[in-house]
């Protein structure tokens, strides 16, 4: 796999990345207007051995197209990107009753939380409030924890995965709405008991813990999507350190901030993680450095680092994201026109499946666009 390494930082240009993801976006909504969208298929996943693959409204990445749209038009207040994300929004609307998922967070919160956000409409703030209803239905009292999936019943049984952190920011936004103060307690729960059951003493995290909802009790500890048990995932890591920082955002408890800046520590000491930061898709992978990266990982990774600065002096968080956004910008991003259109290259999915390997894939480009967004901040502070 040719990818280039540098640890040479440039400034990121995030006007001239962000009129490169609208022509890209632009090219992606044509295909859209001619790709077979039977079956409810609603938005676009990844695009592999050679052809675009879309979703229906239950995957867990259906919010993120929607979200990418917001994005654009929140960087650029054209009414062009405001339709067309009103309209891949509404197509995953019926979500907000879904019980089967913990993955809430993402489709609700990228979608209508970032169009709530970004116009106030009281029709998806009624989403958000529907959906962390739902989201909730999924906690148990005796583990503390929101089950992930109902999938694998003969391997798990009640399994929780460290992604399902990301979708905690779902049930702090409905608290804030609603005053319901029910919604912030299952986070906070959720968020300290993964504290202490998800992480090793060197702060890398499994990817999946599985408890005895009669007892509470941890049952076993392994992985879906790692190379083994106790490897680090890549991905994994990076839906901690974004989860923990936004919980201190949420809460202020500094444990939350403390259990952040650790799992930074252990990403930014790992021997494997290359100079250009954009990590091999499993910290522990023998085959490394034949190994896929995931951008994905290195997307999610940026945007948290910049939030991450902002809590603590003294730190390089910011310039770490800058060499992780410099390094996308300049070395992973498709031509215009190729990569089924979406905006950056070589994720990795789910290896240990032989599915999604060195493909792009639609979150990458929602948290590369985020990012971005987050990215201006500074530049406009300077
Ligand atoms: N949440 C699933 C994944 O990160 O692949």
């Amino acid at each position: 796999m040719a990818v280039k390494t540098t640890a040479v930082a440039q400034k990121v240009d995030v006007a001239k990345q962000f009129k490169y993801a609208e022509e890209q976006t632009s090219y992606m909504l044509d295909a859209l207007k001619t790709a077979d969208t039977s079956n409810g298929l609603v938005s676009p996943r990844t695009f592999e051995d050679g052809k675009l693959k879309l979703v229906n409204s239950k995957d867990w990445t259906s919010g993120f197209f929607p979200g990418i749209l917001w994005y654009l038009y929140d960087y650029t207040h054209d009414e062009k990107w405001l339709k067309q994300a009103q309209l891949f929004t509404a197509k995953i609307t019926n979500e907000q009753y879904n019980k089967t998922t913990h993955d809430l967070g993402f489709m609700i919160y990228c979608s209508f939380g970032n169009g709530y956000r970004l116009t106030k409409d009281e029709r998806y703030k009624k989403v958000i409030i529907q959906a962390a209803r739902s989201l909730s239905t999924r906690f148990n009292e005796k583990a503390g924890v929101i089950r992930s999936w109902d999938h694998n019943k003969d391997k798990w049984k009640y399994p929780v995965i460290i992604d399902n952190m990301m979708n905690l920011e779902l049930l702090f936004k409905a608290t804030e709405l609603t005053g319901d103060s029910s919604f912030y307690k299952i986070a906070v729960s959720h968020a300290d008991q993964t504290m202490i059951n998800h992480f090793r003493p060197d702060y890398s995290s499994y990817h999946v813990v599985d408890y005895d909802p009669e007892t509470g009790k941890v049952i076993q500890k392994n992985t879906a999507q790692g190379y083994s048990a106790e490897s680090a995932w890549a991905r994994g890591q990076a839906w901690g350190l974004y989860g923990y920082t936004m919980c201190y955002r949420e809460t202020g408890d500094k444990k939350y901030l403390v259990q952040a800046q650790n799992i930074a520590k252990f990403i930014f000491n790992n021997p494997t993680l290359p100079k250009d930061l954009i990590p091999y898709w499993d910290y522990n992978d023998p085959a490394i450095p034949n190994a896929p990266r995931d951008v994905s990982a290195a997307a999610i990774m940026a945007s948290a680092l910049y939030e991450l600065s902002t809590y603590s002096t003294g730190n390089d968080y910011k310039e770490k994201a800058d060499v992780i956004l410099a390094n996308l910008s300049n070395h992973y991003k498709a031509p215009l026109n190729t990569n089924g259109e979406f905006i950056l290259l070589h994720s990795t999915g789910h290896k240990p499946a032989k599915s999604e390997i060195d493909v792009p894939l639609t979150y990458a480009d929602y948290y590369y666009l985020e990012a971005l967004l987050r990215s201006r901040k500074f530049a406009n502070a300077e």
